[in-house]
């Protein structure tokens, strides 16, 4: 990061998931699995989905109300919003963004949405460190969250267990504001020659959707799960090293991963040399919420208060696209 730039802190942080309670016995009635075989493969027990009614943009306005409301900011004062997501309310357009704009009565924001995957709450992060540093706002509000429930096949037993619907929210603002969450340092990069291994094969702008391919269910989620597997543990383990860089472990008071995989986190982790401890998991309650994990996770943990003053939180994801990101931030 560019010392000589504004320095950027997260003010408040919420989150928002479906009470609905979707538990590892319910997939059995339409493909070959078991609670057994999930839980040992992925260390899920349980996920939140949304149910009928219920809209992806209600989990990001709630998500993002709890921030501002921890931040003690008003919705008016909100510059931008940036909802990170693959699932919300439509395709493509209106953007998610602008219906939390109108939701939270967000009048001045400017608001747009940001394709990032499971990586997304990073990239939204990046984004709102740029605005501020570069002086055009002092309050962003990141939203990260997804609704894979509705875009995942429930006869693909490769995918569909795995995914959770849920949201999180940040405020930015700069860090002589907020005085607290100090992001130190953070990245973002992309690979897309892995863009085949998780990706939604067919509609979208390649194709008019046609009633074979609904179908068939290649509209949904399609995931090549063992690449994916490896491509994690080896690009989960370089971002926390890269975040973990020149610090000493005894300022570290929690990592906070993308919740993917619990087998994939604790490779990746115990790679690391981390104490169990001081990773935070959550994957067994929620799944895996793509764009909504981290920040979900974070704020279970702060209000768990896990999160030491002047201590360093490593947060690290990757997603679809390929793409990935870390940060560390000083609480
Ligand atoms: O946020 C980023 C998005 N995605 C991910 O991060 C996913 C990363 N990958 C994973 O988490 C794991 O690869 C999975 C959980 C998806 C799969 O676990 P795995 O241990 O890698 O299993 P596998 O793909 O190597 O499959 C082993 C066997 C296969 O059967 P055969 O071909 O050996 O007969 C699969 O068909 O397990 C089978 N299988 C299942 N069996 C019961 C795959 N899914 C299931 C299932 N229940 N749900």
């Amino acid at each position: 990061m560019n010392s000589s730039a504004i320095s950027v802190g997260l003010a408040g942080l919420g989150f928002s998931i479906p009470e609905h309670v979707v538990d590892n016995h319910y997939f059995t009635r339409f493909v070959e699995t078991s609670d057994e075989w999930i839980v040992q493969r992925t260390g899920i027990k349980e996920r939140r989905w949304l149910q009928p009614g219920e809209k992806p943009s209600d989990l990001f306005t709630a998500a993002g109300k709890m921030a501002l409301e921890r931040a003690g900011l008003a919705a008016s004062e909100v510059d931008l919003i940036v909802v990170c997501t693959v699932s919300g309310d439509h395709q493509g357009t209106p953007a998610s963004a602008c219906i939390v704009q109108e939701n939270l009565g967000a009048k001045k924001a400017a608001a747009f949405d940001l394709q990032a995957a499971c990586a997304g709450f990073l990239y939204g992060l990046q984004v709102g460190v740029q605005f501020i540093q570069s002086g055009t706002y002092q309050n962003v509000l990141v939203i990260g969250g997804e609704c894979l429930s509705r875009i995942s096949d429930i006869y693909d037993r490769n995918s569909v267990i795995i995914f959770g619907d849920g949201a999180g929210a940040a405020l930015l603002q700069p860090h002589s504001v907020c005085q607290q969450g100090l992001i130190e340092a953070i990245t973002i990069g992309a690979d897309g020659s892995g863009a085949a291994y998780i990706a939604r094969p067919r509609g979208g702008g390649i194709e008019r959707l046609t009633p074979d391919i609904l179908s068939e269910g290649t509209h949904l989620i399609r995931m090549q799960g063992r690449e994916v597997y490896r491509f994690a543990v080896s690009r989960m383990t370089r971002l926390m090293r890269w975040a973990m860089e020149g610090q000493k472990e005894e300022d570290l008071a929690l990592v906070v991963p993308h919740q993917v995989n619990r087998r994939i986190l604790e490779t990746a982790t115990q790679k690391l040399g981390f104490p169990e401890e001081k990773v935070y998991i959550n994957i067994d309650r929620f799944g895996n919420t793509s764009a909504g994990s981290v920040p979900i996770a974070m704020c279970e943990a702060e209000d768990a208060g896990l999160f030491e003053k002047d201590k360093l939180i490593i947060i690290a994801a990757f997603g679809s696209g390929l793409t990935w990101g870390a940060a560390r931030i000083r609480w």
